[in-house]
């Protein structure tokens, strides 16, 4: 059978893991978020107290972590840190993480991987232009205005119980997309051949529909 292997990329809260989940389950593939490995790693590394300039630590580190996603949870050693990797001293400090080379080398490797074998659907911010460039028939770059991304993100994070203000939400995406399109390793950008999809005013299933249609205009890759 002929494998399906979608990409998806675009900044913080443009609704990526969500479309990204429900297509996987319409579409029977897997979803893998690389989003969360990277929060995962930033997880390990604050536990650890490493300083984020000590490279031979973080080697060390990286060389004995174990990140597994099974069944929508994110486990680190073994751990279920799903709920954890939300928080918002995470999301503070991921991209200072998925800056360091070290890192990227590492989780992309594993990322390949991962698709390597099987049908996928695998969202982050290289996915398109660095980790499946190659592999992918179906690239997607998924975006939304910050106003409406920082309010689904304060959504969220209220709902869990957090005190947090939209003001703080849109500056602390705006700071996260200015790092993650400007550092120096496979910065986030669109690639040339993916197709731009603006969610702003759209719900999940226009969104969901949409890239189904594309989907049903690719030949699987073999
Ligand atoms: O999608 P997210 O918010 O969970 O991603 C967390 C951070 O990880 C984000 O700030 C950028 C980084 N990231 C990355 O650099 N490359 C990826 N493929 C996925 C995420």
């Amino acid at each position: 059978m002929n494998r399906l292997v979608i990409a998806v990329d675009g900044p913080a809260g443009a609704g990526k893991s969500t479309i990204s989940k429900a297509i996987a389950k319409r579409l029977n593939i897997e979803y893998i978020d690389t989003g969360a490995m990277y929060r995962a790693v930033t997880l390990k590394l604050l536990r650890s107290n490493v300083d984020f300039d000590d490279e031979a630590s973080i080697k060390d580190i990286l060389s004995k972590i174990d990140i597994n996603l099974s069944e929508g949870k994110v486990y680190l050693d073994g751990e279920d840190v799903s709920e954890e990797i939300r928080m918002p001293y995470i999301s503070s400090r991921v991209s200072e993480v998925a800056a360091m080379p070290l890192v990227r080398e590492k989780l992309v490797e594993i990322q390949r991987k991962m698709a390597s074998t099987k049908s996928v659907i695998m969202d982050g911010r290289d996915i398109g232009t660095n980790v499946l460039r190659d592999e992918a028939n179906l690239k997607v770059y998924l975006t939304a205005s910050v106003r409406e991304r920082g309010n689904r993100r304060y959504k969220e994070l209220k709902e869990k119980g957090l005190e947090v203000t939209l003001e703080d939400i849109c500056r602390e995406i705006e700071n996260r997309d200015k790092y993650d399109m400007s550092r120096e390793i496979n910065p986030l950008c669109k690639a040339e051949d993916a197709v731009l999809v603006d969610t702003t005013g759209k719900s999940i299933e226009q969104v969901v529909q949409e890239i189904i249609r594309l989907v049903g205009n690719i030949g699987g890759k073999s």
